[in-house]
C-alpha cells in the first residue's frame, strides 16, 4: 500500500482524569467538531490512559461518561463520528502490547511528557505511565488513522506514532501502517495556565485559579480571568507588540479560538485597550460559548444510561474497524490465532 492508498480517517482522545478544562476544549474538542462530517471520525474517551496514574474506580466512571457527555454537547453527533471509550475494545491493549515491542527504551526516555510528570520521582510512577506513548500509538494505528487532531502538547507522542509505524514496517517488511498526520492549528492548541504563561494549562495543575473548567460557573469565569495574571501594558497594535508577554499573549489566543476569529484580528480590535476592558469582554465571551456546554452536560449526565449505550454502540462499530487491522498485524508479526 502506498501512503495515498490509507482512507482519511481522523482519531483522537482524552483521558478522563478529572474534569475538563478549557484547553481540552480550545486544543481538542472544538476542533474534534471542526472535523467531523469532512471525512470519517472517531474520538475515544482513553480510560486506559487514565489509570497509568491512580484513579479512584467510581471517579473514573463518572469522568468516563463526562468526557463523553463534553463530546456530545460540543456537538460530536455519534450519527456522524464513532464515539467510544477505550476500554470497550480490548484490541488497544492487544495491538499495545505489540508495540511495547517495536518501540526503543531509548525513545520512551526522550518523552517530555513523562518527564514531566514523573519528576524526580521516576522510580515510583507505574511502567504503564512509562509504557503510555506506545498505547497511544496503537490507538492510533489499529485504525490506521490519517489524521489525529491534538494540542501542541501531544505532538511529540504522535511523532513516536510515526517512529513506532515506520519500524514495524520496515522490520517486517511491509508498508501495513501508515504514517499519520498530527493536525495542530488554530490560535489555541496551547492554552496557557492563568497564573503563569510559562506553564501549559491543565487538569491537574495545584490551584484552581489558574484554569478555567467546562463545569465552571458564570461568575467563577469571571473571577477567573479578573485574577488571571497579566501585565501593566495595554495592548499593543500588533502580534509581535505581545513578544515577551506570555499572559498577555495567551488571552489573546484564548479569544479569538473562542470567537473563531485569529488572534491578529483580536490584536486589531483591541489595540490599546486596557485589561479593564479586555478581561470583562473575554469573561462575557467564554460564558457565552461554555456555558450552553456545561449546561448540556448537565443534562446527559443525568441519564449515564443513555451515554452508556452510545459509548457500547460506538465501541461496536469502532471493533468492526479494529479486528482486521489486528488479525492482519498478528499475521504479519507470525502469530496463531
Ligand atoms: P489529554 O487527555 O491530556 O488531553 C486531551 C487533548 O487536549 C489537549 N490539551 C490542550 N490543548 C491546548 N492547550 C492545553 N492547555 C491543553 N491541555 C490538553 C491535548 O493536547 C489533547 O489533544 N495522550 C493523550 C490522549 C490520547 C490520544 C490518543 C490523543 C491517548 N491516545 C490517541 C490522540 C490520539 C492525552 O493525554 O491527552
Amino acid at each position: 500500500m502506498t501512503q495515498s492508498q490509507f482512507t482519511p480517517r481522523v482519531f483522537s482522545g482524552i483521558k478522563p482524569s478529572g474534569g475538563l478544562t478549557l484547553g481540552n476544549y480550545l486544543g481538542a474538542i472544538k476542533r474534534f467538531v471542526g472535523m467531523q462530517g469532512a471525512m470519517e471520525t472517531m474520538y475515544c474517551v482513553v480510560d486506559l490512559h487514565a489509570i497509568t496514574v491512580w484513579q479512584d474506580p467510581k471517579e473514573l466512571s463518572h469522568a468516563t461518561r463526562e468526557v463523553a457527555a463534553g463530546y456530545l454537547a460540543a456537538g460530536l453527533d455519534p450519527s456522524q463520528s464513532i464515539l467510544f471509550n477505550q476500554s470497550r475494545v480490548s484490541a488497544h491493549a492487544e495491538l499495545g502490547w505489540i508495540f511495547n515491542c517495536v518501540a526503543r527504551v531509548g525513545w520512551m526516555n526522550r518523552m517530555t511528557q513523562f518527564k514531566d510528570k514523573a519528576g524526580s520521582n521516576a522510580e515510583k510512577v507505574s511502567l504503564g505511565l512509562y509504557a503510555y506513548p506506545s498505547l497511544m500509538a496503537a490507538d492510533i494505528l489499529l485504525y490506521h488513522a490519517t489524521q489525529v487532531p491534538v494540542g501542541e502538547d501531544q505532538k511529540q507522542h504522535v511523532e513516536l506514532t510515526r517512529d513506532i509505524a515506520a519500524k514495524f514496517n520496515h522490520d517486517y517488511k511491509t508498508d501495513f501502517f501508515p504514517m499519520t498526520e498530527p493536525v495542530i492549528d488554530g490560535p489555541a492548541t496551547r492554552v496557557m495556565n492563568l497564573r503563569d504563561g510559562s506553564k501549559k494549562m491543565s487538569k491537574s495543575g495545584e490551584s484552581d485559579m489558574e484554569r478555567i473548567n467546562m463545569r465552571d460557573g458564570a461568575e467563577l469565569i469571571a473571577k477567573k480571568f479578573k485574577k488571571a495574571k497579566t501585565d501593566p501594558e495595554p495592548l499593543p497594535d500588533t502580534l509581535d507588540g505581545l513578544k515577551g508577554r506570555p499572559e498577555a499573549r495567551n488571552l489573546v489566543d484564548i479569544y479569538a479560538a473562542l470567537s473563531d476569529t485569529t488572534s491578529e484580528a483580536v490584536i486589531t480590535e483591541y489595540a490599546g485597550a486596557g485589561w479593564g476592558r479586555f478581561k470583562p469582554a473575554l469573561a462575557d465571551l467564554a460564558v457565552d460559548r461554555l456555558a450552553p456546554i456545561s449546561d448540556e452536560m448537565t443534562r446527559l449526565m443525568d441519564d449515564p444510561a443513555e451515554i452508556d449505550r452510545i459509548l457500547a454502540d460506538g465501541a461496536e462499530r469502532a471493533r468492526t474497524i479494529a479486528e482486521p487491522i489486528l488479525s492482519r498485524t498478528y499475521e504479519i508479526v507470525g502469530l496463531l490465532r
